[in-house]
Formats: C-alpha cells, sequence, structure tokens
C-alpha cells in the first residue's frame, strides 16, 4: 500500500470511506487539517459523542491493516447497530486523521495532534513534503480543506481497533490486545557537512568525511539500545542521503532521520541527551558541522483507566482472551487521549505482527 497523506492515492481511498460511511447513513464533516468524521445520531444529541477511527494513510511500503483497520472496524460497528436497529443514546462518530504516520510531511500524528492543540493549525498548514508542497497546498488541491474546525466538540470517550504491529499478543497466545499506553517518540534529522574530496588522493588523515560520521552514530545508536543504560530503547536511522553521492567523491554531507523510542520519559531524556552528546564529539574529532534538528517528540501516554476496564468487560463478555500492553507504535489515540478518557484495542498479526511492509496481515478470527 502506499497512500501518503494528501496525496492522490489518499484522496481516493477517503472519497472511498466517505462513500462507505454516507452508506451507513451517516452525516460526514471535514474539518481544517482534512480529518474526516462522520455522525450516527443518537437520541441525545446534546450529549458529547463517542467517537472511534484511526488513519487511513500509509507509509510507502504499508501494509493494508495499519490504520484501516480502526477506520472500517468503526464503519462496521456503525452497520452492526444499524443492522441490529440498535438506537445509542449519544452519537456515535467514526474519524480518520490526517498524516498520521508523518512521513510525508515530516511529523507524526498531524492530523490528531491538531485537534487536540500539541500542533497550532498554522504550523500544521505551513508543513511541507520533499517537494516543497504545504499541507495547506495539498488541502486544497484534494479537496480535504474542509470547513469544520479543528478543534471539534470534546468527544465523551474515543476508542481506536488497531493492528498490534509486533509479536506481543502472539507470544502470548491471545487475539486481542488491551492497550495501556504509548511509549515516547522522539524524530530528529541530523545534518552533517565535511568537505567533497578525491576518494583516490585524499590521505585518511586529511579527510572530513560526512559518511563516516553517519556510519559512527548509526552503530552507537545501536550499542545504546544494546547497552540497557536507557531501559528499552529502540532507535532506527530509517532514512539517509548522501551528498554530493558519487563512488569516488568523498560525502561532503550526509542527512539522516534518527528515531527514538522508549516506554519511560525518563530515560527517552537521557538517550536523547547522549545522542547530543556523541553528536558534539565526532564534530570535534572529524572537523565537521553538524546539526541535529527537532521533527517529532511525544511522551509516554498513559490510556484511560475507565476505558480500558470497559474493554476488559466486553472481551470477557465475548469470551475473547487478551493481554495488556504498552504500544510500541505512535497512533492517532495518543493525541487524542488529551482531550476525552481514551483506549485502545490492539489485533494480533501473522508473523510476529510484522508492520510497516506489504507483509502486514491479520488473521480474519480477530
Ligand atoms: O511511527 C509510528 O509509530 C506509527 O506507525 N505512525
Ligand atoms: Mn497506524
Ligand atoms: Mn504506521
Amino acid at each position: 500500500m502506499k497512500r501518503l497523506a494528501l496525496s492522490d492515492e489518499d484522496a481516493e481511498a477517503r472519497r472511498l470511506v466517505i462513500s462507505w460511511m454516507t452508506k451507513a447513513g451517516m452525516e460526514v464533516r471535514i474539518d481544517q487539517i482534512g480529518n474526516v468524521y462522520a455522525t450516527r445520531p443518537g437520541t441525545d444529541r446534546t450529549l458529547p459523542c463517542v467517537l472511534m477511527g484511526s488513519h487511513i494513510d500509509t507509509v510507502p511500503t504499508g501494509g493494508a491493516f495499519d490504520g484501516t483497520l480502526g477506520v472500517l472496524g468503526a464503519i462496521e460497528v456503525v452497520r452492526t447497530l444499524n443492522e441490529n436497529h440498535v438506537t445509542t443514546l449519544r452519537d456515535i462518530e467514526v474519524g480518520f486523521f490526517t498524516e498520521e504516520e508523518g512521513v510525508r510531511f515530516g511529523t507524526d500524528m498531524l492530523g490528531s495532534a491538531v485537534t487536540a492543540g500539541r500542533i497550532t493549525l498554522d504550523d500544521a498548514h505551513a508543513l511541507t513534503d520533499d517537494d516543497g508542497h504545504t499541507v495547506a497546498d495539498e488541502l486544497v488541491r484534494t479537496g480535504f480543506d474542509g470547513p469544520a474546525h479543528h478543534r471539534r466538540p470534546i468527544p465523551h470517550a474515543y476508542i481506536e481497533c488497531h493492528i498490534e504491529q509486533g509479536p506481543i499478543l502472539a507470544g502470548a497466545g491471545v487475539e486481542v490486545g488491551l492497550v495501556t499506553g504509548v511509549q515516547s517518540i522522539s524524530w530528529q534529522r541530523l545534518t552533517v557537512r565535511g568537505e567533497a574530496a578525491h576518494a583516490g588522493t585524499t590521505p585518511i588523515e586529511y579527510r572530513h568525511d560526512a559518511g563516516l560520521i553517519a556510519a559512527e552514530v548509526i552503530v552507537k545508536l545501536r550499542r545504546m539500545c544494546d547497552s540497557g543504560t536507557y531501559g528499552a530503547l529502540r532507535a532506527t536511522v530509517g532514512k539517509i542521503t548522501f551528498g554530493p553521492g558519487q563512488t569516488n567523491v568523498i560525502p561532503d554531507t550526509a542527512t539522516l532521520t534518527i528515531e527514538l523510542r522508549n516506554p519511560v520519559d525518563q530515560q527517552m531524556s537521557a538517550a536523547e541527551e547522549h545522542l547530543a552528546d556523541v553528536v558534539r564529539d565526532l564534530t570535534a574529532r572529524h572537523g565537521v558541522q553538524t546539526t541535529l534538528d527537532r521533527m517529532a517528540k511525544t511522551a509516554v501516554v498513559p490510556f484511560d483507566e475507565q476505558v480500558q476496564k470497559l474493554i476488559a468487560r466486553t472481551a470477557d463478555d465475548l469470551g475473547l482472551d487478551y493481554a495488556q500492553a504498552m504500544s510500541g507504535a505512535g497512533h492517532d489515540a495518543q493525541e487524542i487521549s488529551a482531550i476525552c478518557p481514551t483506549a485502545m484495542i490492539f489485533v494480533a498479526g501473522e508473523n510476529n505482527g510484522i508492520s510497516h511492509t506489504p507483509k502486514e496481515c491479520s488473521n480474519p478470527r480477530a
């Protein structure tokens, strides 16, 4: 799946999902950051709604379940209520948020963070992709620059169903996860500026090799994870470019994304501080310039106890075994939990829950 936020593919999928929402008898509205909400009226419309949802944008090499399960699953809940002529006290809403993955415009959970007020609408609109297109431009181009206010009415509660994207549920032999919270996430961009020179004639001691610095940082990050000094730290350099990018030219620039995850805020801070020390040391030792720019940062988010208890009770009523799990991945739920009681339901995946690849798959039983 390749449905980058506000791309033509994403716009086409958005329109398809909206057609399903409409067919389910829901009233659809679009807000100023492109979030889409569909409402199934309750009997007392003055009460705050119960919101369910997730995202439908994907990473460029994504699977068919990340995000979409929670949106289509929520529509299925509404269709099941319709088929069984169930009326609810509160409005039921289904939503999907813009740019949850963050891979096009550089910061994740964008639409839900704007709804929760962590990122301002203006800052979000001004974000650009690698080709210089702004979020605002792309909202207009795709027709998703909606009129609804981005700080939507506060829901009574929010529940997000999502594939676990990891091995915990499979390891516990259960199909359903009761998510206790989300670990902290840190995204930074490291830019290294050295000196381009001839690969053959330049003696080692004369070099200011930006590529070497990048490689040392990547190895150092792995050593930090393996050391245990930073708890269950996970570090990934997922994107790297060298300039000028020629076989026989020592790289003068290296640009890499450094993403860290940690279930403990204090250990995340310690890891970020050590990374900054490592970069300073490499900069001095190799006579290069470096900048470490912040792309995204979210703290550990614990989910609401009451909503978790409701999910657990419901799983028991349905005879579904479940395990508790902290989410290794970020989700829109971590943002919406800032404005209303929120929790998540995980669904187990095949192949140890492998995700962010076309191999991503969840069995139909779950
Ligand atoms: O990066 C994440 O954790 C999520 O897939 N956006
Ligand atoms: Mn997701
Ligand atoms: Mn994802």
